[in-house]
């Protein structure tokens, strides 16, 4: 996660004024090495304990931080940010193209994405598969999906490795401008 922080950090300029939303929060591994570098996020998450564990990180956080439950591929969030991060959420959702597209229409005007997932693997990831819709992506289905969505400056980049007992696993950085 620390690799897939630094990926975001260097390849984003963020400012202290950005109010940015990170989809599929978890429970803030991600969000709480950004929190540093903006001033607000909102954090989105399905599930209720993992809401539950973000919150109790509230006080050693250095950002405003919003929890937000919320279902994202079934519900909408009538909200404008600056940028929307994401770790290791996307291959839990089923139709990609209707969330990026969701995504560049909650951006305000040259906002980015920076979204971290797997590249294409063989299904060995997760010993149970309920809930995964994707074995990973490939880079020219991630830079398709994310211009046909609207997006510009689009580019993927490597952005870490996850070491798991049965293999290796690239993740793959996302990022683009609305
Ligand atoms: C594999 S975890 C990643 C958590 C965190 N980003 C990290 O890297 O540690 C995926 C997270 O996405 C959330 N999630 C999955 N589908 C979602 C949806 N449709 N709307 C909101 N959150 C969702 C899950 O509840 C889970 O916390």
């Amino acid at each position: 996660m620390e690799n897939i922080a630094n990926a975001i950090l260097n390849h984003i300029h963020f400012e202290p004024d950005m109010h940015i939303m990170d989809f599929g929060s978890g429970t803030g591994l991600l969000l709480e090495k950004i929190a540093p570098a903006v001033g607000r996020i909102s954090a989105v998450d399905i599930s209720t304990s993992m809401n539950e564990q973000l919150d109790k990180k509230r006080p050693s956080l250095d950002c405003e931080l919003e929890i937000i439950e919320l279902d994202l591929s079934q519900a909408n969030l009538d909200k404008k940010f600056d940028g929307i991060i994401s770790s290791m959420t996307m291959h839990h959702i089923k139709d990609i193209k209707a969330m990026l597209t969701k995504f560049h229409a909650m951006l305000n005007s040259g906002g980015f994405i920076a979204i971290a997932d797997l590249e294409t693997e063989d299904g060995s990831f997760h010993t149970e598969d309920t809930g995964v819709f994707h074995f990973g992506f490939s880079r020219e289905a991630l830079l398709d999906l994310a211009k046909g969505a609207g997006f510009s400056n689009v580019e993927v980049t490597p952005a870490s490795t996850v070491h798991k007992p049965q293999g290796d696993y690239p993740v793959l950085l996302l990022t683009g401008t609305a």
